[in-house]
């Protein structure tokens, strides 16, 4: 049977199957619209997130938010998670044995939200959810489709803020994601006419 979002927060807020629940303070699940076309995936929670328990809330949220209403978006139309949900150290990537442990709540998280098209942002995010260890240098802009469901990997707001050089192609990628968004929804539109 399905889980509802009610049992998958608690089951996510009361993980302990991996040593990040010992140094949380607190899980960030995820957050936004429960029927989102696009869904945005980072990495796991910073600092400002552990804290708050809400993704995507410090420096790298800031430029993100820029990003989502630069493509005409609010924040609460789209659906933000990260591969896992506590926080990793000293903001270390995870191990793999960790995003093992927390991958399962993603995939119940693409169930219930049903996403036409993922941006995984950055190389933690295309390693566990696509299996792809391509640098996200060669890989960002390109196009994956799995079961008419479209990931985009682009960079990693932290990666744009720590080289604004690749705002550019960062923004190319988000142009494609925001083209493949109006493409689907209009054909949509045309299914249900
Ligand atoms: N970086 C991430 O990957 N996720 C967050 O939620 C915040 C910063």
């Amino acid at each position: 049977m399905r889980t509802s979002w009610q049992e998958l927060t608690h089951e996510i807020e009361s993980c302990r199957k991996c040593r990040l629940c010992e140094t949380r303070t607190t899980v960030v699940p995820g957050e936004g619209d429960p029927n989102a076309s696009l869904m945005l995936i980072g990495e796991g929670p910073g600092r400002d997130e552990d804290l708050q328990g809400r993704p995507f809330v410090g420096a790298s949220g800031k430029l993100l938010d820029n990003i989502i209403h630069a493509l005409g978006m609010e924040r609460t139309e789209v659906y933000i998670a990260n591969v896992v949900k506590c926080r990793p150290p000293l903001n270390r990537n995870p191990e793999p044995d960790e995003a093992a442990a927390c991958l399962d709540f993603l995939r119940k998280q693409f169930v219930l939200v049903r996403p036409r098209v993922i941006a995984l942002l950055g190389k933690v995010a295309l390693r566990y959810v696509l299996n792809d260890e391509t640098p996200i240098t060669k890989a960002r802009g390109v196009w994956t489709e799995r079961k008419g469901v479209w990931f985009m990997p682009t960079y990693h707001p932290s990666a744009l803020l720590r080289d604004p050089s690749k705002k550019r192609d960062a923004w190319e990628d988000f142009k494609q994601i925001k083209q493949k968004l109006d493409e689907l929804g209009e054909k949509d539109a045309g299914n249900d006419g």
